[in-house]
């Protein structure tokens, strides 16, 4: 996907201009993959863009940081705000943000701790990360033959650079091969999640999904559709999927409700499989954005879009306490 230079990038604490924003060859990351990032979106509403649960992602991209010894040289909170900063700063009405920690230029060598850590946010424009006919009609995924990286190899709930050359090989495989998408299994034959998503599967009316021990990433996505769909009344099961042929047909549109729901078995995938993350621009991030902005409603236990980004800040918080809305 190529990226759309816009005006300004936050390198180490203040906006630099978008062709400034360089770092050193010699750079630790660049080498070894010792970087943590994140993925995080920002929707156009009408009080201006509103970044799609700011807090949660900040808050991963420290715990990806500590998992990795990373010690990042701001507070949460300054994040956040150079987050928000950034999306003000380059003017768009919804953008891709990433924020990116990572060990710098000085030190080479396997030990990470004594090069320094520097941090950048650039936002761009990015539209629906598997393309807007992708959203309406699904993709072709093809189970990969590469498995993701397992606990006790690489730590699954850290978001490192390092870690999506895993990812990379399984999505080039699955392109190669004519499909659009991978999912992956875990070393044992069970599905984890998409080269870059959280797998979901509709049977029966109910939600399936790995647990987070099969080795998938805590997606924000993920928690954002478990919250929203039990709110909504559906049940939603964390368990083991095993992987089953080489091909499956993701879809957008739910399937109609029915009763007794039971787990999926490699031998009976006639359910559908939905793919999602915070660069997808599901339905459900969309949906919850336009539910803070424009109908006032929110899911119990999600603040949908956690900053609205006014080219003048707010004197007030702009986010009221969420509401509950069952069977909507
Ligand atoms: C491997 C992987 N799984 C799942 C996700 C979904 O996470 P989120 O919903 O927080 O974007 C991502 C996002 O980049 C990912 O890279």
């Amino acid at each position: 996907m190529p990226v759309t230079p816009v005006e300004k990038i936050w390198m180490d604490g203040e906006l630099v201009a978008w062709e400034d924003a360089k770092i050193h060859v010699l750079t630790h990351a660049l080498h070894y993959g010792t970087g943590v990032f994140e993925g995080v979106r920002a929707y156009e509403t009408r009080r201006g863009p509103a970044v799609f649960r700011l807090e949660d992602h900040v808050r991963r991209l420290f715990r990806s940081a500590h998992i990795y010894q990373i010690e990042i040289p701001y507070a949460p909170d300054e994040i956040s705000e150079a987050i928000k900063d950034t999306v003000r700063a380059n003017g768009l009405r919804s953008c891709y943000i990433r924020p990116l920690v990572f060990r710098g230029y000085g030190e080479m060598g396997l030990n990470p701790l004594l090069a320094p850590v520097n941090v950048a946010i650039a936002v761009w424009a990015w539209g629906a990360y598997l393309g807007e006919e992708g959203l309406e009609n699904g993709v072709r995924a093809k189970v990969s033959s590469w498995k993701r990286n397992d606990h006790n190899m690489l730590p699954p709930f850290a978001k490192a650079t390092g870690q999506y050359i895993n990812s990379g090989l399984a999505k080039v495989e699955a392109l190669k091969g004519g499909y659009d998408e991978a999912i992956m299994l875990n070393v044992h034959g069970y599905v984890t999640d998409g080269s870059g998503e959280n797998v979901f599967i509709v049977k029966d009316g109910a939600l399936f999904t790995p647990p987070l021990s099969a080795g998938c990433l805590d997606g924000i996505t993920r928690d954002s559709v478990i919250t929203i769909a039990r709110d909504l009344g559906y049940e939603v099961f964390g368990i083991n999927l095993p992987g089953c042929g080489d091909t499956a047909r993701t879809r957008r549109t739910p399937p109609p409700v029915s009763s007794s729901p039971r787990s999926p078995s490699s031998s009976d995938y006639s359910c559908r499989i939905f793919l999602c993350n915070g660069l997808i621009q599901n339905s459900i991030n969309r949906r919850a954005v336009k539910y803070d902005d424009e109908l006032g409603v929110r899911h119990r236990n999600i603040r949908a879009a956690s900053a609205f980004i006014p080219s003048r800040p707010y004197s007030t918080p702009a986010l009221t306490p969420l509401v509950c809305r069952r069977g909507g």
